[in-house]
């Protein structure tokens, strides 16, 4: 994907194109950066000047510039040293930086990269890399490039401290060399929090010591491929040998891998709800008779959310808050949980638990009359507190989604906000630990571009609903907010590279929103930069989404019933060329200048966008049967 912008003379003539970069592509935006006289350009041979606690940041800024640079790069301790780079922890601590911030200055002689902790060094190592020419992105040697940057100041800072993504492992499972991927990707924009989901109706993730069952048929399903959420009910004859989990060993290595990048992994177990591969592999959690029949799930429809939420569940996929078996299941599961990740809190779910099996339940009535339980809101209530009881008698913090808020819990309980920011709003009052995540802007299991060019989901988030994130919402107190995360889900995504795909550009987004200060957000500054970093990751070979390239719909009907077909970008400066007689457009075709009326015979709107003379975004084809459908009613 180019920008385009092959001739600088043009651009450089005309100062506010929108097809010029930005000077500067650092992405999250810095607090501060000022731009100075020269050029660093580095040498033959680049030592950096750092000390022996800083060896972390050292070995990956060696392998960073090395691989691509071929350069020989070599560490001292001894302040005589001719140094390239000088890595600087503070010995009075900047207040301002506090730590995970740092200050990178470029002179024509040296790079000074200083911080109150190893942390900021590692965030200005990254930004470093960012100011180099985007081959520094590259995997193997590259020749010919001038590895030279503008001198700068740089002073940068986070904006809030807990900077997210989630990943679910468990609706497709991803090995442990796939998540050091997505870590290695998340580290270039400054990200400190993995958080794991481990366990859901399709798969457990973790090995548990003496619960061998969890991954011995927990792990497993069948495999199939599709839109996931209406596969065919497996037969007994189908192999389920789809899967995977980690051993204890695995995470141990993963906890480290993540810390190295100063990443802290955040496990969580899903429960009550989503836990039908922990009921398979132990049926006597369950409440329902029955449960013995029931499979991990592969794809296939549990669940009917028409009269949600709750949604009605068609299988008992919960566990039973009225069995003791449960809490001393998931004592054991915590302990183990406690154990192998040393982060300060345990996430143990609480979304979306269906209450249909419960009310028929003997043993949940019998637990309601002995507690004095109202209804399925203080059910769940009553085993979220069990939980957190479980969850802090092991030294750590409990941490549960937005519906625990029903039940009642204790300011002590942490919330991550997901059904709407107004949950973490009122959370935050209530003097709830709050992550915000809320799903209309930082859910990147949905479709970020037309549904004709993804991989299809029932909803969407484009890049700029991505980029509207705000952590701290107005009427948050935001004392309480801890910060914020984007959630990739996974019933739709198969691959890595699908995975890859559906987090970037919009993880630069988000990344920018729990960083940069609020007013350093600028949406066509950073949409400027947003292509620049497609280029560094078509160097790195990390997959992203072009739909910012590609046209957005508005479909409606006239008041005679004749479809019509509104189309913008998001990004400035593109056009659109269309037909409707079948064959491929390009830019000699119509190009888009107002509202399009569907012709009466058409069977298809085909649609490019251009930049100048350049395709920018991909061949849409859209039948008018679905413009039809979009259009709703005839
Ligand atoms: C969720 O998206 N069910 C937390």
């Amino acid at each position: 994907m180019g920008t385009g912008n092959t001739n600088s003379s043009i651009a450089d003539s005309n100062a506010n194109s929108m097809n010029r970069p930005p000077e500067f592509s650092i992405i999250p935006e810095p607090v501060s950066l000022l731009k100075t006289n020269g050029f660093f350009t580095l040498p033959e041979e680049v030592i950096i000047l750092a000390s022996p606690e800083m060896k972390l940041v050292v070995d990956y800024l060696k392998e960073k510039l090395t691989v691509p640079t071929g350069k020989f790069v070599s560490e001292f301790t001894n302040t005589q040293a001719a140094a390239t780079i000088r890595l600087v922890l503070n010995h009075n601590p900047n207040a301002a930086l506090g730590n995970e911030g740092y200050q990178l200055s470029v002179t024509s002689g040296v790079i000074t990269i200083k911080a109150n902790q190893t942390a900021g060094l590692f965030y200005g190592v990254q930004t470093l890399l960012q100011l180099f020419p985007k081959e520094i992105e590259s995997k193997e040697l590259i020749s010919g490039i001038k590895w030279k940057i503008p001198c700068v100041e740089i002073m940068d800072y986070p904006r809030v401290a807990w900077r997210g993504l989630m990943f679910d492992v468990a609706r497709h499972f991803f090995t442990k060399q796939e998540v050091k991927q997505y870590i290695d990707a998340m580290v270039r924009y400054k990200f400190n929090l993995l958080h794991l989901h481990l366990t859901d109706d399709e798969g457990w993730r973790l090995e548990i010591k003496g619960l061998p069952k969890l991954t011995e048929v927990g792990a497993w399903n069948v495999k199939k491929v599709g839109e996931f959420g209406n596969f065919s009910t497996p037969t007994a004859d189908e192999p389920r040998t789809y899967g995977g989990f980690y051993t204890q060993d695995d995470i141990r290595e993963l906890v480290k891998y993540a810390k190295d990048r100063f990443v802290d992994i955040l496990p969580e177990i899903d429960v009550p709800g989503h836990s039908l591969a922990a009921i398979v592999s132990y049926p006597d959690l369950s409440c329902t008779p029955g449960a013995e029949a029931y499979r991990v799930r592969s794809g296939e429809k549990i669940m009917d959310w028409s009269k949600g939420p709750p949604p009605f569940a068609l299988v008992d996929n919960t566990l039973c808050p009225a069995n003791e078996k449960v809490y001393s299941f998931l004592d054991s599961v915590i302990t183990q949980v406690a154990a192998l990740f040393p982060f300060e809190y345990i996430h143990m779910g609480g979304d979306e638990a269906p209450i249909n099996y419960w009310q028929k339940s003997d043993a949940i009535k019998a637990l309601m009359q002995k507690e004095g339980l109202k209804d399925m809101h203080q059910v769940q209530g009553y085993f979220e507190k069990r939980v957190q009881k479980i969850v802090e008698s092991k030294g750590k913090k409990f941490m549960g989604w937005d519906e625990i808020l029903n039940g009642n819990m204790s300011p002590s309980a942490a919330v991550m906000s997901w059904r709407s920011a107004a949950y973490g709003i009122q959370a935050s009052r209530e003097k709830h630990e709050v992550v915000m995540s809320p799903q209309n802007m930082t859910y990147l299991d949905l479709m970020q571009a037309d549904p004709v060019t993804e991989a299809r989901v029932y909803s969407s988030i484009r890049l700029g609903k991505a980029y509207e994130f705000d952590p701290i919402p107005a009427g948050a107190d935001p004392k309480y907010i801890k910060g914020g995360q984007a959630n990739l889900w996974t019933e739709q995504v198969y691959n890595i590279r699908q995975a890859e795909y559906m987090t970037w550009p919009r993880g630069y987004a988000i990344a920018e929103s729990v960083w940069s200060p609020k007013e350093k957000k600028n949406w066509t500054n950073f949409t400027g930069k947003v292509e620049q970093h497609f280029q560094r990751m078509d160097i790195a070979e990390t997959k992203y989404s072009p739909g910012i390239y590609d046209p957005v719909l508005k479909v409606s009907r006239s008041a005679d019933r004749q479809v019509m077909v509104e189309l913008s970008t998001e990004l400035d400066g593109l056009d659109i060329y269309y037909s409707f007689d079948n064959s491929t457009p390009d830019r000699f075709y119509p190009k888009y200048t107002e509202k399009l009326v569907v012709p009466k015979d058409a069977s298809q709107m085909r649609l490019i966008t251009y930049k100048g003379k350049q395709i920018m975004g991909r061949l849409m084809t859209v039948s008018v049967d679905d413009l039809n459908k979009r259009a709703g009613r005839r």
